[in-house]
């Protein structure tokens, strides 16, 4: 038995030998230390690749792209193809070591497109296939879906499928090319279990240990335009009142047996506005009637301060939630300042978490608060 079984064995030595670096890079915390990335708005066209501080990052996410909703497959024009080229070469020169992925879908796309996609086998094959072609074609390090959000429990089963047919193309590609399996990562909730128009569906957890590199959860927007009767701390990391904080969705993910090295926070680099409906009545919750400054109430950190020293605004910062709210006239922006995100990413420190990301990069001023965060988390 042993003599007949020897040559098979030398052939698996051997084919592990050629493709030695091709393993998946589940242990990325412990090597490469905490994940700390960016999102790059496509769209923002004062603010280049180039213009990315990426001493601050390890990983830059290109927003977004996405595929045809007939074929699934992504259809690149040109000058598509010569944005994603320039992200992924103008960054890589920059900081060979930092990871590019090519993030897919965003809040503008919303559930529908990925819900259809990821409804059959045919569908999702012809999906993954066309991501793992995009990404090494512009040369990315990986794939971040932005599926926002599943909204069935059947959802959700397809969203497990995609995963783990995702997790077996990427391998296969990985052994057949001789390169590094590219990243596999997503874009999730703040916690795992959803409850949005009534109806309950929770993330795959066990798959997503399995398949995915990281999720990035966004612990953001948890109040907005959406509600314009009362102020609130969009990113509380924790709220005396609710369960509606960062503190208890990364809780959540833990609790649902997350791997820890896996879950990363979400930093949100803009405020939300409102305009009181009493300029006297101004703390976290007061009486609202409609939107501030920004697009519909959403103002980037560096406009944020801007507003402030161009009306005198009175800042407040307040500890029950760790947030910053300012307030002139009936205009009233909650958002996150260098301090509060000192605390978040300490926070997510001492949970052992795998690191923190911001939404969105070109809204820093002058690398304050991005600055603040990678200092705070250093090995
Ligand atoms: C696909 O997108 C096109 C263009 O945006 C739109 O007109 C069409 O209704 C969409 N089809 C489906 C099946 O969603
Ligand atoms: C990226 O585009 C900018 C112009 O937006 C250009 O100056 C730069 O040379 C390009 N970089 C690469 C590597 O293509
Ligand atoms: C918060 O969640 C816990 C369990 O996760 C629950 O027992 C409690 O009732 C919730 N609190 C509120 C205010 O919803």
């Amino acid at each position: 038995m042993e003599f007949l079984n020897a040559p098979t064995i030398s052939l698996v030595i051997l084919s592990l030998a050629i493709c030695s670096s091709t393993s998946a890079t589940n242990s990325m915390y412990y090597s490469h230390g905490p994940n700390k990335g960016a999102y790059w708005p496509s769209w923002s066209i004062d603010f280049p690749p180039s213009a990315i501080d990426t001493t601050l990052f390890s990983h830059a996410y290109y927003a977004f792209l996405s595929p045809n909703n007939v074929t699934f497959k992504f259809d690149v024009d040109y000058p598509t193809a010569l944005s994603l080229k320039n992200f992924t070469t103008t960054l890589h020169k920059k900081k060979p070591s930092i990871k590019t992925l090519l993030s897919i879908g965003g809040a503008a796309e919303g559930p529908i497109l990925f819900s259809h996609m990821a409804s059959s086998y045919d569908s999702r094959k012809n999906f993954i296939l066309s991501t793992i072609e995009v990404a090494r074609k512009f040369d990315f390090d990986g794939v971040d879906l932005d599926w926002e959000f599943p909204q069935t429990p059947i959802d959700m089963v397809n969203f497990r499928h995609l995963l783990h047919e995702w997790r077996v193309a990427v391998k296969k590609e990985a052994k057949s090319t001789c390169r590094p399996q590219l990243l596999l990562s997503a874009a999730t909730y703040y916690k795992p279990e959803i409850t949005l128009d009534n109806v309950y569906r929770k993330y795959p957890v066990k798959s997503i240990n399995k398949n995915l590199d990281w999720i990035n959860a966004m612990c953001y927007d948890y109040h907005g335009s959406w509600d314009l009767t009362t102020t609130g701390a969009q990113a509380a990391l924790y709220d005396p009142n609710s369960n509606v904080s960062t503190s208890y969705g990364l809780h959540s993910w833990i609790k649902a047996k997350i791997q820890r090295e896996k879950l990363v926070m979400g930093l949100p680099l803009y405020g939300r506005t409102w305009q009181l409906k009493d300029p006297s009545l101004y703390g976290i919750g007061a009486p609202a009637v409609d939107v501030g400054p920004g697009i519909q109430g959403q103002l980037g950190y560096a406009d944020v301060e801007k507003f402030n020293i161009q009306n005198n605004a009175k800042v407040v910062f307040d500890l029950s939630t760790v947030s910053v709210y300012s307030v002139a006239g009936n205009t009233w922006i909650g958002y996150d300042d260098a301090r509060s995100v000192k605390i978040k990413v300490e926070y997510a420190k001492t949970l052992k978490i795998g690191g923190y990301f911001f939404w969105a990069v070109d809204a820093d001023h002058e690398w304050k608060i991005s600055r603040q965060a990678s200092k705070t988390w250093v090995i």
